[in-house]
């Protein structure tokens, strides 16, 4: 055991399985005492059971550590609040919160129905929301804490998971957002990117060329959540194997000005081509090398 998180509180939503479990037992095995939230579900958010929450609790124990199971779905305002009441009333504070829960439900933009839009963005986006809403309230009095989301590459686009991708890209929004508002009471926000091998990344139709394990990606979970990342806000993070990379924030690349204040069409159309283009999108180049590939009769890579 290490003490990377000695007397420290953490919850971790989704950590019945996967990413989020691996989290939890390794903020358990660094000396922290762990709230295990786990709605149990399917990977398409189906079939809840409490028995997945629960077998983290029994692991974390079993290792000698201390742990309580919440088995709340993070979608509803009610389950956010939960998971923090449940880490005060057993531990009496809150540290970090880590929101890894996430499912799937895959179609074309074109086919997608609001049953397959409305929970995955429910579950990634408003399941973060209801945790770091409970959670900030409690850490702005306290003076400090620490708010982990998590992200993906495809926030950046993704063919035919635009619910997901979408969800995804306003964690970051809501990572970045949090950093802001919670900076002066002391409270950090940072967003991780992971790839890891999990019964959700099973699903991927490609050969994944960076990719590695749950325990790799809890490993900068625990880090950020420590002492020693304080000073760390508003960043997103990728482990994907042996590679840790950051993410640039957002920013304007290049402008023009019109010489009389004043946009017309025309105007635009005489200045934007030249003077301030496009920035190539990384995700469709690739697709588009991939597209080729397939057409060569090749296995396409990511
Ligand atoms: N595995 C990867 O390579 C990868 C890549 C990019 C992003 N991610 C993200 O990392 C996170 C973890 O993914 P994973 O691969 O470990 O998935 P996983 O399916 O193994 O685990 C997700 C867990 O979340 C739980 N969950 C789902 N809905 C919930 C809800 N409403 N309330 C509480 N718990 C709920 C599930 O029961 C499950 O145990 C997700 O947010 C995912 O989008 C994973």
């Amino acid at each position: 055991m290490g003490n990377f998180l000695a007397g420290k509180v953490i919850a971790v939503t989704g950590s019945g399985r996967g990413i989020g479990r691996a989290v939890a037992l390794a903020a358990a095995a660094e000396g922290a005492r762990v709230v295990v939230n786990d709605y149990g579900v399917s990977v398409d958010g189906s079939s809840p059971t409490s028995a997945v929450a629960e077998g983290v609790v029994k692991e974390i124990e079993a290792a000698g550590g201390e742990a309580v199971a919440v088995a709340d779905d993070v979608s509803t305002m009610a389950g956010g609040q939960r998971i923090v009441d449940v880490a005060l009333a057993s531990f009496g504070r809150l540290d970090g919160v880590v929101c890894v829960a996430g499912i799937l439900r895959e179609r074309m933009l074109f086919n997608m129905t609001e049953d397959e839009w409305d929970p995955v963005v429910a579950t990634h986006l408003k399941g973060t929301f209801t945790v770091f809403r409970a959670a900030s309230a409690v850490m702005r009095k306290q003076g400090g804490g620490t708010l982990i989301g998590f992200t993906s590459g495809n926030h950046q686009g993704s063919v035919s998971q635009a619910n997901y991708s979408a969800a995804k890209g306003g964690v970051i929004s809501l990572v970045r957002s949090a950093a802001l508002g919670l900076n002066k009471y002391g409270v950090t926000a940072n967003a991780v990117a992971p790839v890891a091998r999990t019964r959700m990344s099973a699903g991927v139709p490609m050969e994944l060329a960076e990719i590695g394990e749950p325990e790799d990606v809890a490993a900068l979970v625990v880090y950020l959540l420590s002492d020693r990342a304080r000073e760390i806000t508003g960043q997103v993070y990728t482990v994907a194997g042996a590679k840790l990379a950051v993410w640039a924030q957002p920013r304007e690349l290049r402008a023009a000005f019109s010489e009389d204040g004043a946009w017309t069409p025309e105007g635009i159309a005489a200045v934007l081509p030249e003077s301030v283009g496009v920035d190539p999108m990384p995700m469709l180049v690739r697709l588009e090398e991939m597209e080729r590939a397939a057409a060569r009769g090749e296995r396409p890579n990511a």
